[in-house]
């Protein structure tokens, strides 16, 4: 079986059985501070889970892009990747344990469906703890279905506990999936708990009851839904019989275009296959970021740096199988070629992945030369008979001059030096631990945040985008927006600066309407009746038949899932703070609200 044929054949089935198809959601999570990508496909459904209602109804299914770098290390190996495709149905408040452990046997084991031998399939269930109780009810629905005792394992959070997909958020116990691939036992306590890679999990079933608060607790939801995560990637490996997701037909052309550019062969060595499935893993993530309809450049904060570090890494272990400088770009066409059906966004921006990785490239040539001066003055620098260089300068040019460790310590054996790595990590730490104290102040104002405030800034950026529209045309298009509970962010097409003018009657047409006390005025249609009645929003891939519109008087007309208030008079006063560049062609605005 293909790629293409299991994703297509997953959503039949779930059609089947009475779900609707919606769009994969973008990479980057919309209005949702909490994480920079869109990590599962349950994440851009947050509200819907905490008990907004979705304009498709209570059961739905898609095939959502998600990114997770936190492994990027592990990288490599037969099973990790950043980018991965997560198959996914969901109940929102609708059927619970029963039909998703009923329907998840059945698309795997029935001959219609994948057909897999019933006995080379293993099952978890959460064990239970102080926050949930042992799930017992998962356990006797898998032995109603006939799978053997010896197949089932209780497992602890750790294993078997699912979400929230930020700090907090709709979360629960879940049941996974594996496969046994027939390899040995690692040892005599092997169990899908081992990541030996004898068992590979295939599916998770999570049901996802409670909410974790912001103090840790697990509070009950308003409604059990079900979240179920099939990776593509793995679960089509096993079915190919294939020991890795790079031998698979996903990664296929873009192997083979490495392996045309390349000088070493793809399993020439251990670290030449690691370089190959690095440089795939890395430009095929890139490629999809960069062909995102939300615009994220290279840079060194956010989105921006995860993709810079990733094409630079990428570039890293190009080099060491022997791959011409300047030549990522051509990976980048095969990752094009291959997802274009699936993804029409990557060929529409082509041009853009093209242009954005080429220009890394040379930024990134640059530093190296520059990291190179650094290290011969910082050589030179040392006293006498002294031949270590300390931790800190190591992570000066790491950090500075994005000098990455392991040229810093190729170098100075080249050399005759030695680089003090325990120091360097250590720097590193104190480094990690700042910026996370940083990103602490940005975990609220999440998807699952519908507070008061986060409601009425979803609504203040409403206005701004239709004032925006007055005053510079219609040239303005929103390309992001990320609101927190104490700003609103606003990422939009234009060419040039905004002056202080336009900022200014800007802010008063918002604060006209606001004064106006409008009712916020929501909805449900299909995607052509939005389109006609003129709403805005991104119509091409995010949204799925039935959607949500919310009108503001005749000043504004928008395709959201909100949350929003029910009057702009709520709002107070609207105030921009900061105009600025976002990237070439792209202007962002932060603006606050305050009573
Ligand atoms: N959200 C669940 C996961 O990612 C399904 O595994």
């Amino acid at each position: 079986m293909r790629a293409n044929e299991l994703r297509s054949l997953y959503l039949k089935f779930f059609k089947e059985k009475g779900h609707a198809v919606i769009p994969s959601a973008s990479i980057i999570p919309e209005n949702d501070p909490t994480v920079l990508f869109t990590t599962a496909g349950m994440h851009p459904l947050v509200p819907y889970l905490l008990g907004a209602k979705h304009p498709e109804g209570k059961r739905l299914t898609n095939v959502q892009k998600c990114i997770r770098t936190g492994d990027i290390e592990e990288v490599g190996n037969d099973t990790h990747c950043t980018f991965f495709e997560m198959l996914g149905n969901w109940s929102l408040g609708d059927y619970f344990k029963e039909e998703a452990i009923k329907w998840s046997w059945e698309f795997l084991t029935s001959e219609k469906w994948l057909g897999i031998p019933k006995e080379k399939l293993y099952v978890t269930v959460f064990e239970g703890d102080e926050d949930a109780p042992r799930d017992m009810e998962s356990y006797e629905h898998w032995r109603g279905l006939g799978v053997a005792e010896d197949h089932i394992f209780f497992l602890p959070k750790e294993h078997n506990w699912w979400g929230p997909a930020g700090l907090t958020g709709p979360c629960g116990p879940d049941t996974e999936m594996f496969i046994d691939t027939g390899k040995e036992k690692c040892s005599k306590d092997c169990s899908p708990a081992c990541s030996c890679g004898k068992y590979v999990e295939i599916w998770n079933d999570v049901f996802m009851e409670y909410n974790k608060t912001a103090d840790g607790k697990f509070e009950p939801l308003s409604q059990k839904n079900v979240d179920t995560g099939m990776g593509l990637d793995r679960t089509i490996a096993v079915l190919q019989g294939v020991d890795s997701v790079y031998d698979t037909d996903l990664y296929q052309g873009i192997m083979d275009k490495i392996s045309e550019l390349a000088q070493f062969e793809y399993r020439k060595d251990q670290e030449t296959t690691r370089s190959y499935r690095i440089v795939a893993d890395h430009i095929r993530t890139a490629t999809f970021i960069l062909g995102d309809e939300k615009a994220i450049s290279p840079s060194n904060v956010d989105q921006g740096y995860v993709l810079r570090r990733l094409i630079r890494r990428a570039i890293r272990f190009s080099l060491k199988i022997g791959i011409p400088e300047g030549m990522l770009a051509k990976v980048a066409e095969a990752v094009v070629d291959q997802y274009k059906d699936a993804y029409p966004e990557l060929s529409k921006n082509k041009a853009t992945i093209i242009e954005e990785l080429r220009l890394e490239e040379e930024r990134f040539q640059r530093t190296i030369k520059q990291g190179l001066r650094e290290f011969d003055k910082l050589i030179n620098r040392l006293k006498g008979d002294d031949k270590t260089i300390s931790g800190e300068k190591a992570f000066r040019l790491y950090d500075t001059f994005g000098f990455p460790i392991e040229f810093t310590q190729e170098l100075a054996e080249e050399k005759g030096y030695q680089v003090d790595i325990e120091g360097f990590e250590q720097s590193f730490k104190k480094h990690q631990e700042k910026s996370k104290a940083g990103a602490s102040q940005k975990f609220k104002g999440g998807l699952a945040d519908n507070t008061e405030e986060t409601a009425k800034l979803h609504t203040a950026t409403h206005l701004l985008q239709a004032a925006l529209r007055q005053v510079l045309g219609d040239e303005v298009t929103q390309r992001g927006s990320n609101i927190t509970a104490e700003r609103l962010r606003f990422d939009f097409t234009f060419s040039r600066k905004v002056t202080r003018e336009e900022l200014d009657k800007v802010e008063s047409l918002v604060n006209e309407v606001i004064e106006k006390d409008y009712e916020v005025i929501c909805q449900e249609m299909s995607i052509e009746e939005a389109k006609k009645s003129g709403a805005l929003g991104f119509f091409d891939s995010k949204y799925g038949n039935r959607v949500k519109v919310y009108s503001i008087g005749d000043f504004s007309k928008e395709l959201c899932g909100g949350p929003h208030v029910s009057h702009t008079g709520q709002l107070g006063k609207f105030k921009i703070k900061k105009e600025e560049s976002s990237s070439a062609g792209v202007r962002r605005i932060r603006a606050v609200l305050s009573q």
